[in-house]
């Protein structure tokens, strides 16, 4: 496959990072995005001038028109996003809650991606491209304490189905990743155990615990695939990373 442009938001750790390495190594060039800049800058240097980044905070969604123009100015074309930035903050019973930090949470998890595929479009539009929206179980089931990360995500994933709708020339899809061994499960099993109940949270303890955590590389590396190279049959729909119908996408 020949080399081509990706933009990848949340790349400094975790998931969006795994996505960034399969993709460097595939010979792509990429564009990260994320708050750290010591993380991306440290990922450039692995790679050189197949990799350039903006380090800024999407919870200031005006930021998208810059990371189009910057990619644009890097690579000169944008083949695919990969939306995968997002927080599980504020962890809170509705009882509780502080709408001002559920709008924060918006900002980040559902109007930044809004902002930054309004201003991809043509970009993508001109290369047939694709977007990949990292969506979450809790989008589709409620869990206590996760009013704001489900609702937000269920949002996410439905924006995703609205952009493939509109967009003919244009591959959307959201994908579930599994319960995944970075820092949001360690937020999970520190930050959660007042607002869940204790089942649930000594459920995540218990993955953790017996080494059930997935490697960011198992969906990670499906991810990469599906926005290199995503089919139509997939097109405006919702799967978990290692559904049947994504097996030309998984690892063999
Ligand atoms: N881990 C799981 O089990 C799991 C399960 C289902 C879905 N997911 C989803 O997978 C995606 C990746 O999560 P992860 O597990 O890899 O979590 P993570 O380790 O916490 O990584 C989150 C990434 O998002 C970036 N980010 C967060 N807030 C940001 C902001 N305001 N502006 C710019 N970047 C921001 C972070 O970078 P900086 O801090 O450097 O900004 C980081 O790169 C998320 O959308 C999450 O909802 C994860």
């Amino acid at each position: 496959m020949s080399s081509k442009v990706f933009i990848i938001t949340g790349a400094s750790r975790g998931l969006g990072l795994a996505v960034a390495q399969y993709l460097a190594q595939a010979s792509h060039r990429v564009f990260l995005v994320a708050r750290t800049e010591k993380d991306l800058q440290a990922f450039k240097a692995q790679h050189g001038s197949s990799v350039e980044y903006l380090a800024v905070d999407l919870a200031d969604w005006k930021v998208a028109p810059r990371i189009i123009e910057s990619a644009l100015q890097a690579f000169g074309r944008v083949d695919g996003v990969v939306v995968n930035h997002g927080v599980l903050a504020p962890i809170t019973r509705i009882s509780e809650s502080n709408v001002e930090e559920w709008r924060k949470a918006y900002d980040i998890n559902v109007l930044s991606a809004l902002a930054l595929v309004k201003e991809a479009i043509p970009e993508l539009r001109k290369s047939n491209g694709r977007v990949v929206f990292i969506s979450t179980g809790a989008a589709f089931g409620a869990y206590s304490g996760w009013g704001s990360y489900g609702t937000s995500k269920a949002s996410l994933t439905h924006l995703s189905a609205h952009l493939a709708l509109e967009e003919p020339a244009i591959t959307s899809v959201a994908i579930s990743p599994g319960k995944v061994d970075t820092d949001m499960q360690k937020q999970i099993r520190e930050g959660g155990k007042e607002a869940m109940t204790p089942d649930l949270h000594a459920h995540f303890v218990d993955e953790h615990k017996s080494g059930r955590l997935l490697d960011p590389k198992k969906p990670g590396n499906v991810i990469a695939r599906l926005v290199e190279g995503a089919t139509k049959d997939v097109n405006g729909k919702h799967f978990r990373w290692n559904a049947p119908e994504l097996a030309n996408f998984q690892d063999v």
